[in-house]
């Protein structure tokens, strides 16, 4: 498998043996890192990471990751370059490939990344865009692979705004790799129909199924996972909440769903969360709507179900990579 110099846009761009040799090649970087195991293969490379959102995961993972395959980096900030104000992407792309030999982008839309890609002349990555976050999906795949043994067949349930990146992101991922995907939310939060039919025609190939459920209890019986999201997302305007929280509520993850979905249900989440007050946030917002939790209670975050952490770690061992692999001839 050679993945030399290819762009990371979005998992459709991929094929399932790809994906499958980029989870192969976490499971080798996470073994090694536990091993204490050296892989500093890529030294004299350097990553610009470019972060028009905020970040604590995929930030931490870029760099460590960087750190540990011996590879520099340069963090550009939401503030601190020219870049969309003075200078465009185009440009910026033709400058940072003079002297990174990869960059990675988190921002806003996936036409931002795929110009920085039409121009730049070496990979780039997608660090979450409003349509996609592809390198999520590695993680949750990892951390699926490891609790399960397999992909192929497991029916995952996302749970909320399945309009927006990580439904969109998982539906594609759960398409090529043969998984059992059901978007549960009201009818207006189902993804787009165009990406709902590419996502048909690649689960043809690979026997995945794809459902689209309003009534959540019936969307987990027997899921083997239920994942579920922010509802109201990076960069999205404060006033949205009034109207996610009316739509969304029947679909917070909870125990009572939990005991629908069955014990062999795990909950995953790409974080951060609602799932308790204990944010600036949560806290505004759980008294202005009367919550004390949103998309997924505390009880259930806590709970033995909960693979989040697992997960949450995995970013850094599948983020590396994607770096290595794009970057290793
Ligand atoms: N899940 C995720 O992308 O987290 P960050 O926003 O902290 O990078
Ligand atoms: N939908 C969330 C995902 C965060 C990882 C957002 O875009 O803010």
């Amino acid at each position: 498998m050679n993945l030399y110099g290819r762009d990371f846009l979005k998992l459709l761009d991929y094929s399932p043996e790809e994906i499958g040799y980029l989870l192969d090649l976490s499971a080798e970087y996470k073994a090694k890192k536990k091993a204490g195991i050296l892989h500093d293969t890529l030294k004299g490379k350097n990553v610009a990471l470019i972060f028009e959102k905020t970040s604590t995961r995929t930030r931490s993972s870029f760099e460590v990751a960087c750190h540990d395959l011996g590879m520099g980096s340069t963090y550009l900030d939401p503030s601190g370059s020219q870049i969309g104000r003075k200078e465009s992407i185009a440009d910026t792309a033709r400058v940072l490939s003079g002297i990174f030999d990869a960059i990675e982008y988190r921002g806003y839309g996936q036409e931002i990344v795929q110009t920085l890609a039409d121009y730049a002349d070496v990979p780039v990555i997608n660090g979450l865009t409003n349509e996609f976050h592809p390198t999520q999906i590695l993680a949750d795949f990892l951390t699926i692979r490891e609790h399960f043994g397999s992909l192929k067949g497991k029916k995952l349930v996302y749970m909320g705004d399945a309009r927006y990146n990580m439904g969109n992101s998982l539906m594609v991922g759960a398409a090529k790799m043969g998984l059992h995907f059901v978007a549960a939310a009201p009818q207006e939060y189902f993804p787009d129909q165009a990406l709902i039919a590419q996502c048909e025609a690649v689960a043809k190939e690979s026997g995945a199924t794809l459902d689209f459920i309003s009534d959540p209890e019936t969307a987990v019986k027997n899921a083997d996972a239920i994942y579920t999201d922010i509802w109201v997302s990076m960069g999205e305007p404060v006033e949205v909440w009034e109207e996610r929280v009316n739509a969304l509520r029947p679909y917070q993850v909870n125990g009572r769903l939990m005991d629908a979905a069955g014990e062999q249900c795990v909950f995953l989440h790409c974080l951060p969360s609602y799932h308790d007050l204990n944010t600036a946030i949560g806290k505004e917002m759980g008294e202005k709507f009367g919550m004390d939790a949103f998309e997924v209670t505390n009880e259930v975050f806590e709970s033995k179900q909960s693979l989040v952490f697992q997960e949450a770690a995995n970013r850094m061992h599948t983020i590396k990579a994607v770096l290595s692999a794009v970057l290793t001839k």
